[in-house]
């Protein structure tokens, strides 16, 4: 059974997807917490603080958390949320790259885009990437490098 905190926040282009998607979250799910970290409404917002406010909730916490993120095309709020260290924001529009970030990419934050997929299809997406597992094996090297890699303004 699935044990984990997933933190869930869009622009205002994905207010309407958020709204659908956290009662069939939490029906589907209800050994799992889902956390509605916003916005309520439509009215325009800027998305990369909204990553930023996923991403803190799963970077403080112990426990298993994870991260989904809904914008216009998801785009943006992948780019926002991969910024911060051990973030592994995936974005993905289809069956093949939801199940593909966790089992090669562990990927703890899913970035969608609400202007590509309607509600319906995000959730399965969701489904898709909860209950896939990361394969582990030649992958824990490419994660551990994603974090280790010198950046050459650090080394100064
Ligand atoms: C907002 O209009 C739009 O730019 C945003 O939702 C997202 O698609 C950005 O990547």
């Amino acid at each position: 059974m699935l044990q984990a905190t997933y933190f869930l926040a869009s622009d205002h282009a994905g207010v309407g997807h958020k709204s659908y998607l956290l009662p069939v979250l939490k029906n589907r799910y209800p050994s799992c917490g889902f956390f509605d970290l916003g916005p309520q409404e439509t009215l325009s917002v800027d998305y990369p603080h909204y990553a930023h406010q996923v991403v803190e909730k799963i970077r403080c916490s112990s426990a298993s958390s994870y991260g989904i993120l809904i914008c216009g095309t998801g785009i943006g709020m992948s780019i926002a949320a991969n910024r911060f260290p051990g973030i592994r924001a995936a974005l993905c529009h289809d069956e093949v790259t939801a199940t593909f970030a966790k089992k090669h990419n562990d990927a703890n934050v899913l970035c969608l885009g609400a202007r590509i997929l309607t509600p319906e299809k995000m959730s399965s997406l969701i489904f898709l990437w909860m209950e896939s597992s990361f394969e582990g094996g030649r992958h824990n090297q490419r994660l551990e490098m994603l974090e280790t890699l010198a950046d050459c303004r650090s080394s100064n």
